[in-house]
């Protein structure tokens, strides 16, 4: 049977600040999925990381489909008009637009989309993560689909042994989407070049080289591209097939143990370190610090088994300490070179104002 997976999401209002959103506004997206989606999608599954709420959606109407995109969008709109009653902070901030045109994409809200004839069982992670980019998948993908390091699998297993495809995209490019495919293990250090920038170049999709199949998809909005100003940082979602022809669960979450630096936290400004959290958490220190959630599922024929929360284990505690640390170190040296980001990514226009100004009080001195 032909799925399509289809994740959307959206900051349409939180409580206290920029923490996460309440029970009642998820609730309200809950029902209107649940009631409208009736007779188009197979299942729904509506959760919250940080201030964003995803919609995870599986259907027959394959990728870019308006009408699945017209249900997130109406139920998105219909959770602002509870936020505003509720008086929740930014309210609808992430509908950029005024009147839906055909597809989410360039609107605001996050989308991550594949389509595949599904599998006798059919395993698959949801990640969502806020107070970040979509950069921040760059590392976790390179290593789990091109590392033979943290992925054994690139070696042991035989259906892997070809390697797998990237879809990097230029996110600096505006306008149509600026892309270029490029082939581990062959084309590893080019694949490196890019990654290593994950402000600009940012892996939008992986596919297996032994099959064609599509193994991962990321949402790849850069939203101030959209809306021209700062609007937050855009809060990556992606999905990722897992086991037999692709990684392993395990090898797939390995990587999230390093808790590697990313930029957003405070303000979107920021390089702190990404903590992998339980579903539906919030976020606390320093408007941070960045967090990442996974949703492990099982399928059959669209229908979704409850979700797994990933980064609900022990293991995971000495993880969080250990990122609580080095987010805490990078503090210490508040404004300074690495801990914040560079002029063009600082996404208020607070500093840009300042060096105008000063530019006109520089002299050369004879
Ligand atoms: C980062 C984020 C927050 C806000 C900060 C100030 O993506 O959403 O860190 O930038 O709380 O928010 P405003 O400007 O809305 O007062
Ligand atoms: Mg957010
Ligand atoms: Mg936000």
């Amino acid at each position: 049977m032909r799925i399509t997976l289809s994740v959307i999401k959206a900051d349409i209002g939180s409580i206290g600040g920029h923490i996460a959103p309440s029970q009642k506004l998820l609730e309200a997206v809950r029902v209107h999925v649940r009631r409208n989606g009736e007779g188009m999608l197979a299942d729904s599954y509506i959760s919250h990381t940080g201030d964003d709420i995803a919609i995870l959606m599986t259907h027959s109407q394959r990728v870019g489909s308006e009408a699945i995109h017209k249900l997130a969008w109406d139920a998105f709109l219909v959770g602002t008009q509870v936020a505003r009653d509720q008086g929740l902070y930014g309210a609808g901030q992430d509908l950029l637009k005024e009147a839906f045109s055909g597809n989410v994409k360039g609107m605001g809200p996050a989308v991550a989309e594949m389509e595949f004839e599904e599998r006798p069982n059919e395993p698959f992670l949801f990640f969502a993560a806020d107070k970040t980019d979509p950069g921040a998948y760059n590392l976790p993908l390179y290593l789990a689909f091109a590392d033979p390091m943290n992925t054994p699998g690139l070696i042991l297993a035989p259906s892997m042994a070809k390697g797998f495809k990237f879809v990097i995209m230029d996110v600096s490019h505006t306008g149509k989407d600026r892309i270029i495919e490029l082939n581990a293990p062959e084309e590893l250090y080019d694949i490196a070049a890019l990654l290593r920038d994950p402000e600009r170049f940012v892996i939008e999709s992986v596919w297996s080289r032994q099959t064609g199949e599509q193994a991962a998809a990321v949402s790849t909005t850069r939203l101030h591209n959209i809306a021209g100003k700062y609007t937050g940082k855009d809060d990556p979602i992606m999905l990722i097939r897992v086991q037999k022809d692709f990684p392993a669960t395990g090898e797939i979450l390995a990587p999230y143990a390093i808790g590697h630096f990313v930029a957003g936290c405070m303000r979107g400004s920021h390089q702190m370190p990404l903590m992998p959290v339980a579903l539906n958490s919030g976020i606390s220190y320093f408007d941070g610090p960045s967090i990442v959630s996974c949703a492990a599922f099982a399928m059959r024929e669209g229908r979704l088994t409850e979700p797994r929360d990933a980064f609900d284990h022990p293991f995971w505690r000495s993880v969080q300490d250990k990122v609580a640390h080095k987010a805490v170190d990078m503090r210490q040296q508040g404004f300074f070179g690495a801990a914040m980001l560079p002029m063009s990514e600082l996404e208020y226009t607070g500093i840009s104002e300042k060096m105008k100004r000063l530019e006109a009080r520089f002299e050369i001195r004879d």
